[in-house]
C-alpha cells in the first residue's frame, strides 16, 4: 500500500488516512487504489467493525488530483481505480465514517453521501464545483443530493459550486455533527468506540438495509461514468483545469453554449 494512503488497525477501528498534505490531499489514482485496498482488507478483517476516513494535515481532501485528470482520464465505466474506488465506497458493508478535517472538494463531498455518518471540524469547507471545471457530478451524487435536499437546493449547489462552510452542511444533511476542530479527532474516536460495542451483525445488516437503493446508485453512476468521461476529454476542461493551474479565471466565451 503507498505511503499516501496510510492505515492503521486499533481496538476494531480502521482509520484510513489520505497522505498528500502538501497537495491538500488530493487524490491520485494510486491514492484511489490504495483506498480500495484499505476497505477490502477493513471489510474481509473480522477484527475491524468500524472505518474512519479522514485527511492528513489541515485538508480532508481538494478532490480528484487535476493533473490525473488530464494525464490519465479515468474510464469511470470501466476497470479504473477511479471506479473501483465508488464501488468500494458505495458498497462497502461496513460501518464507515468521515472525520471531515478541513476542506473538502469534489469527491471529497460527494464521497461523504456514501458514509454512515460524517463528522465535521468548524474549519471545514465543502464544494462542488463541477461547472466551473467543465464536469458533470459524480459518485450518484446528481441522484443522491436531490434527492436529500430536493432539486432547488441541489442546483444552486451544483450549477454554481460555491464553497459552504460545515454549519450549512450540517443543515443540508451532508454532516452529522460540527465540532470545534481540535476535538474532531477525539470525538470521532468515541463515536466509532460506541458502535465497536454494537452487535456487528445488526450494524451490518441495518445498513444493509438502509442502502437498499443501491442498484440505482450503480446505475446512476454509470450514466454519469459516461458523461463525465467524455466531457474530460473535451476542451471546456482543458481550458478549465488549465486555469487552474495558471491561476487564472476560465473563459468559457469561446464555446457555443
Ligand atoms: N489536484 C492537483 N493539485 C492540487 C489540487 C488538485 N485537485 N488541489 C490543490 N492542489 C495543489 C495546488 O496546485 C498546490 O500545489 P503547489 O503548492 O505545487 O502550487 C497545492 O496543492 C496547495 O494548493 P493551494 O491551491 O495553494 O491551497 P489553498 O489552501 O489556497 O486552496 C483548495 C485549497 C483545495 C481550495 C484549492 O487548491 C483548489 O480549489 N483546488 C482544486 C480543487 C478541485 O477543483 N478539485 C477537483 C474537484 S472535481
Amino acid at each position: 500500500m503507498t505511503d499516501l494512503v496510510l492505515t492503521e488497525v486499533r481496538d476494531g477501528i480502521m482509520t484510513v488516512t489520505m497522505n498528500r498534505a502538501d497537495k491538500k490531499n488530493a487524490i491520485t489514482l494510486a491514492m484511489y487504489d490504495g483506498i480500495v485496498g484499505a476497505l477490502a482488507q477493513a471489510a474481509a478483517d473480522t477484527t475491524v467493525r468500524v472505518v474512519v476516513l479522514t485527511g492528513a494535515g489541515t485538508a480532508f481532501t481538494a478532490g480528484n488530483d487535476l493533473v490525473d485528470f488530464m494525464q490519465n482520464p479515468p474510464d469511470l465505466n470501466g476497470e479504473s481505480p477511479v471506479s473501483r474506488f465508488l464501488a468500494a465506497i458505495s458498497t462497502f458493508p461496513k460501518i464507515l465514517i468521515a472525520a471531515v478535517n478541513g476542506v473538502a472538494v469534489g469527491v471529497g463531498t460527494t464521497l461523504l453521501l456514501h458514509c454512515d455518518l460524517v463528522y465535521a471540524a468548524d474549519t471545514a469547507r465543502f464544494s462542488l464545483p463541477f461547472t466551473a471545471l467543465g464536469l458533470v457530478p459524480e459518485a450518484a451524487s446528481s441522484l443522491l443530493v436531490p434527492a436529500m435536499i430536493g432539486h432547488r437546493k441541489a442546483a444552486e449547489l451544483f450549477l454554481f459550486g460555491d464553497q459552504f462552510d460545515a454549519a450549512r452542511a450540517a443543515d443540508l444533511g451532508f454532516v452529522n455533527e460540527v465540532v470545534p476542530a481540535a476535538d474532531l479527532a477525539g470525538h470521532v474516536a468515541a463515536k466509532a468506540a460506541r458502535l465497536t460495542a454494537l452487535s456487528p451483525s445488526a450494524l451490518r445488516l441495518t445498513k444493509q438495509l438502509m442502502k437498499s437503493q443501491t442498484p440505482a446508485v450503480a446505475g446512476r453512476m454509470k450514466e454519469e461514468g459516461a458523461i463525465f468521461g467524455e466531457l474530460l476529454r473535451g476542451p471546456e476542461v482543458a481550458e478549465a483545469i488549465g486555469a487552474f493551474f495558471e491561476k487564472r479565471k476560465p473563459d468559457f466565451s469561446q464555446f457555443a453554449a
